[in-house]
């Protein structure tokens, strides 16, 4: 998992729970980085979820919404180091079409080792837009995080519903409809 998402992930625990906080989970956490990341390293995905779930266990909230909210962190991140990637689209479905045609494809040029979901996209009868989530990462939670974010950028009016279409997580479907 490429460093930005951990450089990011600490800053939010930072800015909402304080410093002592990213000393205590990294403390409690087995890290082979030892809890030193840069933006542009590749550090083992178990890395995220031990921080994650110490994170859960200290604050009492469920690891689900802190990724979710840490969802809506990061797209602040993306949108100020990339912002050529919002230009490119003019609304917000535009946008979330392109992650997975565009976006996620150029993000593999610049960082070949990166791990990225796939999304298929289909535009409804009713105007409504499925996303078909797939990744062994099961970060759903993520995406939901994200693509709320993306509404709320855009200024748009949807709703957002998600459905899982197994088990562990790996595949979830979500729904984005006009309100
Ligand atoms: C400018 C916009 C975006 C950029 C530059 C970007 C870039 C990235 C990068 C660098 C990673 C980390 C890959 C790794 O750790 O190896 C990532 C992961 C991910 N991205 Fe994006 N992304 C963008 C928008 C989005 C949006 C809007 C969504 C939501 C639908 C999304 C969904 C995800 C998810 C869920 C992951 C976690 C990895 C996984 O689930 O397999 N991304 N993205």
């Amino acid at each position: 998992m490429k460093g930005i998402v951990f450089t990011e992930f600490l800053e939010m625990v930072e800015k909402k729970f304080g410093y002592e906080m990213v000393d205590t989970i990294i403390e409690k956490s087995e890290l082979e980085s030892e809890g030193i990341y840069t933006a542009i390293g590749t550090y083992d995905h178990s890395e995220i979820v031990q921080l994650i779930i110490h994170l859960s266990s200290e604050t009492n909230i469920d690891v689900e919404t802190l990724i979710k909210e840490f969802g809506r962190y990061i797209f602040d991140a993306f949108l100020n180091n990339y912002p050529m990637f919002f230009d490119a689209s003019p609304n917000a479905l535009e946008f979330l079409k392109s992650i997975d045609s565009y976006i996620h494809v150029e993000v593999n040029k610049l960082y070949p080792d990166a791990t990225l979901p796939s999304f298929a996209t289909e535009i409804k009868d009713d105007g409504s837009m499925e996303m078909i989530y797939r990744s062994e990462r099961k970060m759903s939670s993520l995406a939901f995080g994200l693509i709320e974010r993306t509404l709320e950028y855009y200024d748009e009016e949807y709703t957002v519903s998600r459905e899982f279409l197994n088990e562990d997580g790996s595949r979830v479907k979500f729904t984005i409809s006009p309100a």
